[in-house]
């Protein structure tokens, strides 16, 4: 279904069904012992969708879903993606960053996974139900917090600085910023600028940003077509993941330019860097004309 401007979502529909996408890979990534995230099998066991438990048990592979660059290195994609980020919030912790705001958390669980240093408080930023799913399945499993936790339920459309500041974000501190998978045309453009907006102003000097950016869905016919096609592979496989009718169109910024003009420095990133960073192995010419490969990556300091 395409989307609305106050279309809401749980982890096994619409742009919720992407952060089980993304948690299976993970889960799939630590059994091969590149990452180490052993809450994403069992949150994707809880969400029920079929194929993503086969996958997160090691059952299936996500490559099953079609025969293309994009399924086959999917795993690796969201295991290196995954590496880049732990790697950003521990050179933050390192730095003395005690404040962590992870927008768009999905089944994200460093708030449990990372070693995080006493006296950091991790909020993390989600539609209600992802965050009520996620909290009340790691509780059920025992999980405790590695850090002093503190969920935000709200869309990212709405005012949610707001939210966050209630639930006692202290402004007057340096952050670590992430938001991983959210900045690929989940958000409307203006507000996308917005959430650039309000974390630059929510935001003092030496506070840290991190994310990613790009577009799964330009609009050329090849690429609307691959999409379509890769609609309904997910579709055979029992799962509603459709790219083109989860994506906002229009214009975006580009987002280091945008940062760097709001008085952030930026280090863009690509995923060749990525992968290389992960050991695993590099893009293959075939690989680097599907949409994943044009995702970039960056953090920012905020000057
Ligand atoms: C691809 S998933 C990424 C999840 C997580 N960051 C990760 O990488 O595992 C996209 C996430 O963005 C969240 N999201 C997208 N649009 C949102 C909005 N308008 N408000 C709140 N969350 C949103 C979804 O609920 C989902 O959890």
């Amino acid at each position: 279904m395409a989307r609305t401007d106050d279309d809401t979502w749980d982890l096994a529909t619409s742009v919720g069904s992407t952060a089980t996408m993304v948690a299976a890979a993970r889960a799939a990534a630590t059994r091969r012992g590149v990452i180490n995230d052993p809450f994403a099998e069992p949150l994707v066991r809880a969400v029920g969708l079929d194929f993503f438990t086969r996958v997160a048990e090691g059952e299936a592979d996500l490559a099953e879903v079609a025969d293309d660059a994009w399924f086959r290195r999917m795993t690796d994609v969201f295991a290196a993606r995954a590496r880049y980020y732990d790697d950003f919030f521990n050179s933050a912790s390192a730095a003395g960053v005690r404040q962590v705001v992870i927008v768009a958390s999905g089944l994200d669980s460093r708030a449990y996974r990372l070693s995080w240093p006493a006296g950091t408080t991790v909020y993390e930023v989600d539609q209600p139900e992802v965050i009520k799913f996620k909290t009340s399945t790691l509780a059920r499993l025992g999980a405790a917090p590695t850090a002093d936790l503190r969920t935000v339920s709200i869309d990212l459309r709405q005012d949610w600085p707001t939210a966050l500041q209630a639930a006692g974000f202290d402004a007057s501190l340096p952050t670590a910023w992430n938001a991983e998978g959210l900045m690929i045309g989940f958000l409307p453009p203006d507000a996308q600028d917005r959430l650039l907006d309000n974390i630059t102003a929510l935001s003092v000097p030496a506070s840290r940003f991190a994310g990613d950016y790009g577009t799964m869905t330009d609009q050329s016919a090849a690429t609307q077509q691959q999409m379509a096609a890769q609609a309904d592979h997910w579709r055979e496989h029992g799962i509603d993941i459709d790219p083109v009718d989860l994506s906002y169109t229009g214009e975006y910024h580009d987002v280091p330019k945008y940062l760097q003009a709001k008085g952030w420095d930026t280090v863009g990133t690509t995923l060749t860097d990525l992968l290389g960073a992960a050991r695993l192995p590099p893009l293959q010419d075939e690989d680097l004309g599907v949409a994943p490969a044009s995702i970039l990556y960056v953090t920012a300091t905020r000057r």
